[in-house]
């Protein structure tokens, strides 16, 4: 098929505004599956936790064929997925590179919400063809006419510029398809040019190993070729070509210009295929496309097993599962309090949630997460340059740093608008500076500020849901860097520090958080055998301070009489009692549970 006849497009939406729904409908009606035999429901979303959590994390995509009934013509519509993820916002904008155009799908009983926003402006930025859909018309409670006001004064489109369909019932669906070849661009693609790939994702398969997505950006990719990785220089050869039809995918041995398909080149580990990365032919190497870069992990955290003796079992889990996510840094690590662990990096907090979910769910590999750090770059008195992943990286350089340096972010909020002076009041607490304040319609607001990451790496999220009564929504991009002043705020327990329990804070809040830490803890470690100094610490001084009174079991009280070998015999059990005890985190007990009230503040 000439590129003239290749439509490559995303469906731009918000989490649950149907983006799984429509893309099923339109397999069907494309005639790709017989609607008998659709068994498989909801194909693009289909990991379990995706499934479970509601949200896609892994971008996959599906080619299909339709027939123009006008001009009878078949054409190649390429539907890209895009991880709908607040966490993923380089892994969207790589898929939209892919693209030339975008659905832009708005839940008629929601309205437009941040990662629509958020996502519309990643399209916006690379020029796609934008088709407005507004979804869910079947709904009684539906408000079409708000939602295209919204979507008239967020996205400047002209009200009957928008479909309005029922991804459910296939409601209006049919008219999507001529609206998507006539307002989409077809790719840009030049047969004679030199062989280009953009390689905008990639999984790895159980049985097949690493796969990749790309799209034939100039040229003709043939199964043989010899590839090179513009991102490392790495040679490939092309070993299986394949297009992502429905349930089947096909092989093919070749890829013409402008289309998309999946490609095995005998990659060993996932961390090889880089999303964005270009690849050319061998002899004849093609610089990569601008933008291309290494996904950063932008929040740093300690994963330590709950049980004791788990370590093995959680790093051998964290290897199976970093065959599929090449965006985790791992490291080993001990702590103290809690013995050997993983120090790991993650894309952004729900992704080190999703994590953690399934290494419960797939591996039954329960663990402890650490207090989250955003990655700081040191500036060092001697004009060398440090990057601190973790509170015991700043505490060893303390000394020696001029500078510090911590990531920002440029936060979305749509929010219904009795909750925007809440919103705002968060935001400034947070150290938010506002970059934009303005109304969809008469209901909605839209705020955009630019916040630390730190800010928003704890509650932010929570905070944002709670305060709107959970008619908010949130989305983030990266936005720069700027100089923080932080501490790392230090626990010690009878004099002992806690490793486990160092965080890092801003210096202005390190004190009342100080005082938080050691009251949780005190709350939670109640009742324990024998006097414990609690100290939250910035380097050696202290800034807060708790003794948790012994609560001694009188072992004596049933003694009768003056029994002295007995009382002596007693007094032995319970010290041995302590020491058992004592022994059961490190040399103090510290309860779990009081180790996860501090770890994530309610
Ligand atoms: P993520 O994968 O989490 O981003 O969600 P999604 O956007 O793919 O949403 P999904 O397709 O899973 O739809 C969310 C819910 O809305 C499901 O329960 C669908 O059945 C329902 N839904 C989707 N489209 C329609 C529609 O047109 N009408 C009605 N009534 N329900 C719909």
């Amino acid at each position: 098929i000439p590129p003239e006849r290749i439509r490559n497009f995303c469906i731009i939406s918000h989490v649950d505004h149907g983006k799984s729904t429509l893309a099923d409908r339109m397999i069907e009606m494309s005639g790709a599956i017989d609607a008998g035999a659709r068994q498989v429901h909801q194909m693009l979303d289909s990991l379990e936790v995706e499934r479970q959590r509601g949200i896609t994390i892994k971008a996959q995509t599906v080619s299909l064929f339709y027939q123009d009934a006008a001009q009878g013509e078949t054409y190649l519509l390429n539907l890209i997925d895009t991880p709908g993820h607040v966490d993923f916002s380089y892994e969207v904008s790589r898929s939209i590179a892919a693209c030339q155009g975008a659905l832009l799908l708005v839940d008629a009983t929601k309205g437009v919400q941040a990662q629509t926003v958020a996502n519309f402006y990643l399209a916006f930025e690379q020029d796609l063809g934008i088709v407005p859909v507004v979804n869910k018309v079947d709904l009684g409670h539906a408000d079409i006419d708000g939602t295209l006001e919204q979507m008239a004064t967020a996205f400047d489109i002209e009200r009957d510029e928008a479909l309005r369909i029922s991804a459910k019932t296939g409601l209006g669906v049919d008219a999507l398809f001529p609206a998507i070849l006539k307002r989409i661009p077809p790719p840009a693609a030049c047969a004679s040019a030199p062989l280009r790939l953009l390689l905008f994702d990639a999984w790895y398969d159980d049985f097949r190993g690493v796969l990749c997505l790309v799209e034939v950006l100039d040229g003709k990719l043939e199964r043989g070729m010899e590839l090179v990785s513009a991102a490392t220089g790495s040679k490939y050869t092309v070993q299986t070509i394949e297009l992502m039809r429905p349930l089947m995918p096909a092989a093919l041995p070749s890829l013409g210009p402008g289309h998309v398909g999946c490609v095995s080149l005998g990659m060993k580990t996932i961390h090889e295929a880089n999303v964005g990365d270009t690849l050319s032919q061998a002899s004849n190497p093609q610089p990569a496309l601008p933008g291309f870069r290494k996904p950063q992990p932008m929040v740093f955290a300690g994963l330590f097993p709950l049980d004791e003796n788990g370590f093995q079992h959680l790093s051998d889990s964290m290897s199976r599962f970093l065959l599929k996510d090449g965006s985790i840094s791992v490291e080993n690590t001990h702590s103290g309090t809690l013995g050997r662990g993983l120090r790991c990096g993650f894309l952004g907090m729900l992704h080190m949630e999703v994590v953690q979910q399934r290494l419960l769910e797939e591996h039954d590999c329960d663990v402890i997460v650490t207090a989250p750090t955003v990655p700081l770059k040191a500036t060092m008195k001697d004009g060398s340059h440090r990057s601190i992943l973790s509170a015991e990286d700043l505490e060893q350089v303390s000394g020696e740093v001029k500078e510090l340096f911590e990531p920002l972010v440029k936060v979305t909020l749509l929010s219904p608008a009795v909750y925007t002076g809440d919103l705002i009041a968060l935001c400034e607490s947070r150290e938010g500076v506002q970059v934009e304040h303005s109304y969809l319609g008469s209901e909605r607001t839209l705020l955009r500020y630019v916040l630390p990451l730190a800010e928003i790496a704890t509650e932010f999220h929570d905070r944002v849901k709670t305060i709107s009564s959970g008619y908010a929504s949130l989305d983030y991009e990266e936005a720069g860097e700027q100089p923080a002043d932080v501490v790392p705020l230090g626990l010690k327990v009878n004099g002992k520090p806690v490793d486990a329990l160092t965080r890092i804070v801003r210096r202005n809040k390190a004190v009342p958080l100080g005082r938080d830490m050691v009251e949780t803890l005190q709350k939670e470690m109640s009742r324990q055998v024998y006097d414990i100094v609690l100290q939250a610490v910035i380097g050696s001084s202290v800034v807060a301070r708790e003794t948790i009174r012994a609560l001694r079991k009188n072992v004596l009280a049933k003694c009768y009489g003056g029994d002295v070998t007995r009382k002596k015999k007693l007094l032995e059990k319970q010290k041995e009692g302590k020491k058992r005890r004592a022994l059961s985190v490190g040399d103090v007990a510290i309860p779990q549970k009081a180790l996860t009230a501090v770890l994530s503040p309610a």
